[in-house]
């Protein structure tokens, strides 16, 4: 019997990819979370976008860098693309966004079920899908 044929679902690779140059986008809000500080960073493109009650375009990612003791702990990513919510079924999607959860060294938490992350951020629906989108949306 292979494991594979268990009925869990873990973390599978999507269409997400791993972020390689925070450097270029923008740090637009962190949250403190007791031991955990987390920076949110998206790109110019998509602030603007949030900021003229645009739809951001395709390709935006949205990452929050979880950091503990100064150092990158795991890294969370939103990312949109032209018909990713197709790969899932109506009742789980979250528009064209998909999610994934990475280690430092880019490799995805395999025991984690990204459907959890869409079924808790489809109550953003009205804002993006993303929590902090009023911070995205007051960034200058
Ligand atoms: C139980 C609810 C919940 C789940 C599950 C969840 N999130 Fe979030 N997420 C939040 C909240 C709340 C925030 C705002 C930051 C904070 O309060 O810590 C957030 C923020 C984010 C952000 C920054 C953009 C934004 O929406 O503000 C990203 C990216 C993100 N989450 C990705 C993920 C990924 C990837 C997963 C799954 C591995 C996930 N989230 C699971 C609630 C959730």
């Amino acid at each position: 019997m292979s494991l594979a044929l268990t009925t869990a679902a873990p973390a599978e690779p999507n269409r997400v990819t791993f972020p390689d140059a925070l450097d270029d986008l923008e740090h637009y809000t962190t949250v403190r979370r007791g031991d955990v500080t987390e920076f949110m960073y998206t790109s110019r493109e998509a602030l603007e976008a949030i900021r003229n009650g645009q739809e951001v375009p395709d390709g935006t990612q949205v990452i929050l860098q979880d950091r503990r003791d100064d150092e990158v702990y795991r890294l969370f990513v939103m990312e949109k693309g032209a018909g990713w919510g197709d790969d899932y079924d109506e009742a789980s999607r979250t528009g064209d966004w998909q999610f994934q959860w990475y280690w430092p060294d880019g490799s995805i938490n395999t025991d984690e079920d990204t459907a959890r992350c869409r079924s808790c951020h489809m109550a953003r629906e009205d804002r993006g899908f993303m929590y902090t989108f009023n911070d995205a949306r007051r960034f200058e």
